[in-house]
């Protein structure tokens, strides 16, 4: 199978997944499960339950624990998609080739919308107790990192600060602080998760969060120059919203053509070190490397 192959049918696989982990769309409150769906199902990348499978096996591990966990890091990420889409945040109208949420459902149900997948993250991943109570001691691991990495220390430290930054001339002390947190935190945890559930020691799980921000700093300095070169029906998403909301930038700041070499050079960092952990993964390699030239 070629790259392009495995990468398509591991895809489709994530896609089955969530299907499956999708609450049933039942009782008075039916509505919220039904803009669940319409979020999780409109066909994102996928990359953070991918990354944390990889990570997985690359560790050795073979079993379904991973499942909850992979189910779970995509309804966090999606989540912070509905709330980062808000008018009272960056105010944009597509996502995954759809309307936003609180253009389709309103603002009130967007809000409770991404309330809701977070929750239903937690609660979702929480059932990895059933199906291995003897692994407990892990899968409370792997809590503690996906609760510390989508909230004020990860993920919602990181949006806090891009929108107290809104419109400001900011460092880049600042600007690294915000990309770290904001968009690496969860691919961190994606990827820890996959290493804690397999069994990997501390230090192999602290080398897999070094690996891991790398290749979330580049994803998002990628993601900006996306955002000023690329095209909404490519993206899914508008272009040119962080100048439309005054956002300080790896583009901004540095310009497209060092923001380009950043992204290449961060990317390959990220790759070598992969290659120093025992077994490495081709697929994954592939997977990093191909990221640099994303298109979407
Ligand atoms: C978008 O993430 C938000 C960022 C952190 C840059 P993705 O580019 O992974 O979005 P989807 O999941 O493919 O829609
Ligand atoms: C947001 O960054 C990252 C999140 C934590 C949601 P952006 O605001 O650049 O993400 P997009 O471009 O809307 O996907
Ligand atoms: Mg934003
Ligand atoms: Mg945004
Ligand atoms: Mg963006």
């Amino acid at each position: 199978m070629t790259f392009r192959e495995e990468h398509q049918k591991k895809a489709e696989d994530i896609e089955k997944l969530l299907i499956r982990y999708c609450p049933e769309k039942e009782g008075y409150q039916m509505d919220i499960m039904d803009a669940m769906e319409y979020n999780l199902l409109a066909g994102g990348k996928r990359l953070r339950p991918m990354l944390m499978q990889e990570v997985y096996h690359l560790f050795g591990g073979n079993e379904k624990i991973i499942e909850p966990f992979m189910a779970a890091i995509e309804m966090i990420h999606t989540y912070s998609l509905v709330h980062d889409d808000l008018p009272a945040m960056d105010n944009d109208d597509y996502r995954r080739g759809r309307k936003t949420t609180h253009l389709v459902y309103g603002e009130d149900m967007a809000i409770l919308t991404g309330d809701a997948l977070l929750n239903y993250a937690f609660e979702t991943a929480a059932t990895a107790f059933d199906l291995a109570p003897e692994r407990s001691f892990l899968i409370g691991k792997a809590l503690q990192v996906l609760s510390k990495k989508a909230g004020i220390y990860g993920m919602i430290g990181g949006q806090v600060v891009d929108v107290t930054s809104t419109g400001k001339q900011i460092n880049e002390e600042t600007l690294d602080f915000i990309y770290k947190l904001k968009t690496a935190a969860l691919i961190e945890a994606a990827m820890m998760i996959g290493a804690i559930l397999a069994g990997a020691s501390d230090e192999e799980v602290k080398v897999v969060e070094h690996i891991a921000e790398k290749i979330g700093l580049s994803f998002q300095i990628q993601d900006d120059i996306l955002d000023v070169e690329s095209t909404s029906e490519i993206l899914g998403k508008p272009i040119r919203s962080d100048e439309k909301n005054e956002k300080t930038t790896y583009v901004t700041w540095t310009g497209l053509e060092t923001a380009k070499t950043l992204v290449e050079e961060m990317s390959k960092e990220a790759v070598a070190m992969l290659e120093s952990l025992h077994p490495s993964d081709d697929f994954l390699e592939q997977l990093l490397l191909s990221l640099i030239h994303r298109e979407k």
